[in-house]
């Protein structure tokens, strides 16, 4: 059964049984928790913990949900069932149906004949465990399913209590497991082996709340949840591995056109050994999670998100490579990779070239450094093995990391392949090192507090409701005061304060849009509000600065948007979106958004995409944006389900996690549609001009588009005007003869200093007699030794050799010195006979260097430097003249 049909047939179960089905979020959500979503239940979590109601009607859903979890990835290809990117499959009961209800939709599935639409497990070969003393679980198994008790298996906190390893939703789970058979391992079920008896689906009964500890088990219980609820979790890849009768998860037939596209571009062949084996399953696995990651927006980098992807992709680079392949192979996994999933995930259709342009813009930044990178890691692991240790120097994987790019890793499986251990405390000191200088650059403006916890109340149970769509003044309650990090009841003028209101009129920083400034009025308490910022992504904290009066918890207030930001930040928002329409229509629809950000006046548009945009590009950009404005269509918003805003084809965003409602903002029809939740103008006019300031490259893989609008638009290109005819002026030309004058002024600057170029020399060469002339006597040598102000280091040179050429017969040795700017440039020469006495041009520019805070370098008949500091100029010959002597 292919893996696409295995999706459909759980899906429809629980759809005929009344099930909600809901997409798959996006593997990038904005929870600082999680680097990935990895299980089906995440996006539901404010459910399971009561902070908002389910959207379904029937109280339950369903869902196959993209996952990544890379804690794994050692085991990747050495067992028969990791995979760093899985498919979840779950049912989701918020307070409907319990444990039997959980059980039984489960067994049926499995169970029940492929004809009746289920996957036709043959029971007999299904093991389940349950928690140490959940008898309820235990007897439904044995009683109502009628599950064998000896295949009934009671395991501990670690193995059958789930929480997502943080504080949150969490209860005893039940876990169904295939028993592969007696060629997989040892007798005795899941307890006994767990190669053998594979987990397929895990039941959780989620129904209390956990407080700090870890994920094993070691956390105390803070409560119940308001209702019982459940959450499953069947990994479709491991069903598929069963009903396909193949030996593993790598194999199945998503993954094996993967290896097979492997063979091809590293001629080795799979199934020849279990070393080359594991390389291929490594390349099929991290070329899904690597498409994957793309496909939801990740770009490589070095931190965070992007970290993982750039590992990943390394990690194919280099397996392919002691497979045996040469050059670039990722385009070509990627095409096969985006085959086997576009079935199941549509959108990768639409998404193809900018997948593979990521993944080769990395693999041929990385090749690039490969090489040396290796060699500098063989020169390290042999000088190790030479000195008797097997200890990696930490700063020798730190460089490779930072110089070559080798994810840390790397280093790690090429020391161990080497028989070696990297110092890791020294790299990680280093890293932290290298992340303090990087935080200093980028302190956090956001929370002046890091513990956000104080929100939490608020957070639950108070969202901030927003009327700033159509109001900029309104009546609020003052819900909560913040101060100095600390909740309290009232403030003074004077103090910072962070203000939370049961309703605002205040846009909260989000979508790339500034939060508001303004005002919070009250009799003669005015409090200043200098930023708004959300937490928990439901509450506003309006910051600022209490100018007049006091404020107090439960204090009515006058709450104003400051209408000039308001307007500015608007016209910036709708611009942006113009950009990115504008952007698309010119590059196609692989430039895809990676972020954003406008104040007033002023707007920067993030994208994917690997080249630079020419002038052309850029100016045809500007007019097609510039032409939006000017047809002054209406800015429509519409709040309707995410299918239907998909359908009207509104672009929404990667990361973004989107409610059931959301908001489109279109402008001019098909021209730009957004889920947005951020203000706009109302008509595209009254924008105002947007100016393109140019773009620039900001990390592998994106660039950045900046812009003025409005105003400020009008403003720059006023500066730039008076620029040019300030230039014309003094040029004495109209401005649109700016470009031939200054060609012309160029050309004659340029012919200007050949000829002064050559007047010099011919002066210098004019006085070789008279510096001959004047040779001091040194012992047996003559010396020339002098400052020439205004003179460069070539024309030095040249009159260097000349001296030298009209002294050839004689021992002589030439210094001299320029004045060049701040620059003191030196030549030293030395004639034959001189040289053969024992004269080295080389030392004395070195003597002599020392005196003038420079260093230099030659032959020892010519030799030359440049030093900076002329007041030495003088001891600098007498030092020469004292070597001259004592030769
Ligand atoms: N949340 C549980 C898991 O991840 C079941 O879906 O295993």
């Amino acid at each position: 059964m292919q893996t696409h049909d295995i999706r459909e047939r759980f899906t429809q179960h629980f759809v005929r049984a009344g099930h909600t089905p809901v997409p798959s979020a996006s593997l990038i959500l904005d929870d600082p928790t999680l680097l990935f979503v990895n299980a089906g239940m995440v996006p539901f979590k404010p459910y399971f913990l009561g902070q908002q109601t389910p959207p379904f009607e029937s109280g339950t859903a369903t869902s196959i949900q993209k996952c990544v979890r890379t804690l794994d990835i050692e085991e990747v290809g050495v067992t028969t069932r990791h995979n760093t990117f899985f498919q979840m499959a779950g049912n989701f009961s918020f307070g409907q149906y319990f444990k039997e209800g959980a059980i039984t939709h489960a067994w049926t599935l499995l169970t029940n004949s492929v004809d009746d639409g289920g996957l036709g497990l043959e029971p007999e070969r299904l093991w389940v465990t349950v928690y140490l003393d959940d008898d309820e679980a235990a007897d439904i198994w044995e009683n109502k399913i009628g599950v064998p008790a000896e295949r009934i298996q009671r395991m501990g906190m670690e193995d059958n209590y789930w929480s997502m390893g943080i504080p949150g939703p969490c209860g005893p789970c039940s876990e169904i497991y295939y028993d592969r058979g007696p060629e997989y391992g040892a007798e005795g079920g899941p307890a006994a082996d767990d190669n053998r008896y594979m987990e397929i689906w895990n039941l959780v009964f989620m129904e209390f709340e956990r407080g700090p500890g870890d994920k094993k088990g070691n956390f105390d219980l803070v409560g119940e949840l308001p209702q019982k609820n459940i959450d499953t979790g069947l990994g479709i890849e491991r069903v598929a591995c069963i009903l396909q009768g193949v030996d593993n998860v790598y194999e199945t037939d998503l993954l094996r056109p993967v290896i097979d596209a492997a063979e091809a571009v590293t001629g080795a062949q799979y199934g020849q050994g279990q070393e080359a084996d594991v390389r291929f399953r490594v390349i099929a696995d991290h070329s899904r999670t690597g498409m994957m990651l793309i496909l939801d927006g990740v770009t490589p980098s070095n931190e965070g998100r992007g970290y993982i992807l750039r590992r990943l992709l390394r990690r194919i680079i280099r397996s392919a490579r002691l497979l045996g392949a040469q050059g670039a192979t990722l385009e070509r996994l990627m095409n096969s990779i985006m085959d086997s999933m576009t079935p199941s995930f549509p959108e990768i259709a639409d998404n193809r070239e900018r997948i593979v342009r990521v993944a080769v813009a990395e693999e041929r930044a990385f090749l690039k450094t490969l090489e040396s990178g290796t060699e500098l890691f063989d020169r390290v692991a042999s000088g190790a093995k030479e000195s008797g240790t097997t200890l990696v120097d930490g700063s020798r994987a730190f460089e490779l990391h930072d110089t070559y790019g080798f994810p840390i890793d790397l280093t790690l499986e090429m020391a161990r392949e080497a028989g070696l251990e990297v110092d890791m405390d020294a790299f990680n000191a280093e890293m932290e090192a290298q992340r303090a200088r990087a935080k200093a650059d980028n302190k956090a403006k956001k929370h002046g507090h890091v513990d956000e916890s104080i929100y939490r109340g608020w957070v639950d149970e108070h969202p901030t409701e927003f009327f700033g769509y159509t109001d900029l003044t309104g009546e609020s309650t003052v819900i909560g005061l913040v101060a100095g990090g600390e909740s309290v009841t009232s403030v003074q003028a004077g103090e910072q304060v962070e203000v939370i209101l049961d309703a605002t009129p205040m846009y909260a920083e989000s979508g790339g849009q500034m939060g508001d400034r303004g005002r919070l009025v009250a009799g003669d308490t005015i409090v200043e509000i200098e930023d708004v910022q959300k937490v928990g992504k439901r509450v506003s904290l309006h910051k600022g600065t209490v100018v007049s009066g006091g404020l107090e918890l439960g204090n009515k207030v006058t709450a104003e948007v400051d209408h000039a930001w308001r307007h500015g930040a608007r016209q910036a928002h709708s611009a942006t979106h113009l950009i990115h329409a504008a952007l698309r229509q010119v590059l196609g629809p692989t430039a895809v958004q990676a972020g954003s950000l406008n104040r007033p006046g002023y707007l920067r548009f993030d994208f994917n995409y690997t080249d630079q945009l020419t002038e052309a590009q850029l100016a045809e950009i500007a007019a097609i944006t510039n032409e939006a404005v000017d047809n002054d269509w209406a800015v429509n918003t519409t709040e309707t389900s995410l299918e239907k805003a998909r359908a009207m084809g509104a672009m929404a965003l990667f990361g973004e996690n989107y409610g059931d409602n959301v908001r489109v903002v279109e402008i001019g029809g098909p021209f730009s549609m957004e889920l947005c939740g951020g203000t706009h103008v109302s008509s595209s006019a009254q924008i105002g001009p947007v100016a393109v300031l140019g773009e620039s490259s900001v990390g592998s893989g994106a660039r950045r588009i900046e812009a003025y609008s409005g105003l400020d638009a009008f403003r720059f290109y006023s500066k730039e005007a008076a620029l040019v005819s300030g230039v014309a002026s003094s040029l004495k030309a109209k401005s649109d003869e700016i470009p031939d004058r200054i060609a012309a002024l160029t050309e004659r600057l340029k012919a200007a200093e050949k000829e002064i170029s050559q007047l010099r020399q011919a002066q210098l060469t004019n006085r070789t007699a008279e510096l001959v002339g004047n040779a001091e006597q040194i012992g047996s040598f003559e010396l020339v030794a002098v400052t020439l102000d205004g003179v460069g280091a070539k024309d030095l040179r040249s009159l260097a050799s000349d001296i030298r050429g009209r002294m050839n017969d004689r021992k002589a040795v030439i210094v001299l010195v320029g004045k060049d700017g701040s620059k003191v440039p030196f030549v030293v020469a030395a004639t034959h006979q001189a040289v053969s006495e024992g004269v080295k041009s080389g030392d004395l520019v070195g003597t002599f260097g020392s005196y003038v805070g420079g260093r230099g370098g030659g032959k020892p008949d010519m030799a030359q430097g440049s030093g900076s500091d002329a007041a030495g100029i003088d001891t600098g010959i007498a030092a020469v003249r004292d070597t001259l002597a004592s030769l």
